[in-house]
C-alpha cells in the first residue's frame, strides 16, 4: 500500500489511532503475514521453488515425520535458514512502540520465527512454539543442539537416540497449555484486539478474535485480503502490515 492507499484509509486509521491511544489493554494477534515482508514464506500463500509441491499439512504433521523424518528435517533446516537470514520489519517495529506505549499489552503470535523477540517485544506468547528450539521426537525434552547437520538426516536425541524434531505445534498436535491459557485471558480482557496478518482457519489460535468480540473488545484486522475475521471485525485495514502498523503508530502518537 502506497501513500495514496494510506490517504484514502486516513479517516479509519485516525479513528482506530484514537481507540489505541484509548485502550487500557491492547492484545494482539499476529500470523504469517506479519513476517512475509522480512521475505518468511507464508504458509497459504503460494510455495515457492522446491517446496510448491507439498501443502504444509503434509510437512508438519507427526504422521509426516515418521514416514518421511529425512523430508520434514529438510524442510524445517530450509525454512530455519531463511528466518536466519531475515530481519524484522516495520510491522514487528511499530509493535514494540505499541508495547512501549500501551497501559497493558499483550502479543500472542503463532509464528515460530522468533522475529518479534528479536525486534524487540519483550513479553510474547508463541501459541505454536519456536523453531529455532529442538525437542526429542519420543519423550518431549527440549535438546539444545547445535551444530546443525550439513545432510537432511535429523540429529539424535543424547538421551535415547530417538531422532529430534523442532519444537512446533504439528497439526493434529496439542498447544503448549500455558501459552494457550495467556493467550484466552487477553483475548476475553483486552479492550482493544487487533488480528494482523492471519488466515486465520487454524484452531484454536483462530477462535481467539471470536472470544475478544464476545467479551467486548473491538476488533481490528490488518491484512491485505478478507479473512473469516473480516466478517466480526468493528475495523478492517486493508493493506501490508508493514506500511499499516506504522501509520497507525504515528497517528495514535505523533512525535513532534
Ligand atoms: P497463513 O499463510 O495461513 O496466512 C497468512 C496471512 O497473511 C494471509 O491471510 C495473507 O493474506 C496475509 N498476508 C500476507 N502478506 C501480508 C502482509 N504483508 N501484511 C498483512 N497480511 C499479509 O499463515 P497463518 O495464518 O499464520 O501453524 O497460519 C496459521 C498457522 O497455520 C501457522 O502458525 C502454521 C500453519 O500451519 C503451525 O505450524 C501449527
Amino acid at each position: 500500500m502506497g501513500n495514496h492507499l494510506l490517504a484514502a484509509h486516513h479517516d479509519l486509521i485516525s479513528r482506530v489511532a484514537e481507540a489505541l491511544r484509548r485502550a487500557h489493554h491492547v492484545a494482539v494477534l499476529t500470523g504469517a503475514g506479519v513476517s512475509a515482508e522480512s521475505g518468511v514464506p507464508t504458509f497459504r500463500d503460494a510455495q515457492t521453488g522446491l517446496w510448491a509441491r507439498y501443502s504444509p499439512e503434509e510437512l508438519a504433521t507427526p504422521q509426516a515425520f515418521e514416514r518421511t523424518p529425512h523430508l520434514v528435517w529438510a524442510w524445517y533446516r530450509w525454512r530455519r535458514d531463511r528466518i536466519r537470514r531475515a530481519v524484522p520489519n516495520s510491522a514487528h517495529r511499530a509493535l514494540v512502540e505499541v508495547e512501549h506505549r500501551a497501559p497493558r499489552f499483550t502479543l500472542i503470535t503463532q509464528n515460530v520465527d522468533g522475529l518479534h523477540h528479536r525486534a524487540g517485544s519483550r513479553r510474547v506468547i508463541e501459541l505454536h512454539g519456536n523453531i529455532m528450539r529442538t525437542k526429542c521426537s519420543r519423550e518431549g525434552i527440549i535438546v539444545h543442539t547445535w551444530d546443525e547437520p550439513e545432510d537432511d538426516a535429523p540429529p539424535m536425541c543424547p538421551r535415547c537416540g530417538a531422532y529430534l524434531r523442532p519444537d512446533v505445534v504439528w497439526f493434529g498436535e496439542m498447544l503448549p497449555q500455558e501459552a494457550l491459557r495467556a493467550a484466552l485471558e487477553a483475548a476475553t480482557s483486552a479492550d482493544l484486539f487487533f488480528v494482523v496478518g492471519t488466515s486465520a482457519v487454524v484452531q484454536p489460535a483462530a477462535s481467539l478474535p471470536v472470544e475478544a468480540a464476545r467479551h467486548g473488545a473491538t476488533v481490528v484486522e490488518v491484512n491485505v485480503e478478507p479473512t473469516p475475521v473480516t466478517r466480526l471485525a468493528h475495523y478492517v485495514l486493508t493493506g501490508p502490515a508493514g506500511t499499516v502498523l506504522p501509520a497507525l503508530v504515528r497517528a495514535a502518537w505523533p512525535t513532534p
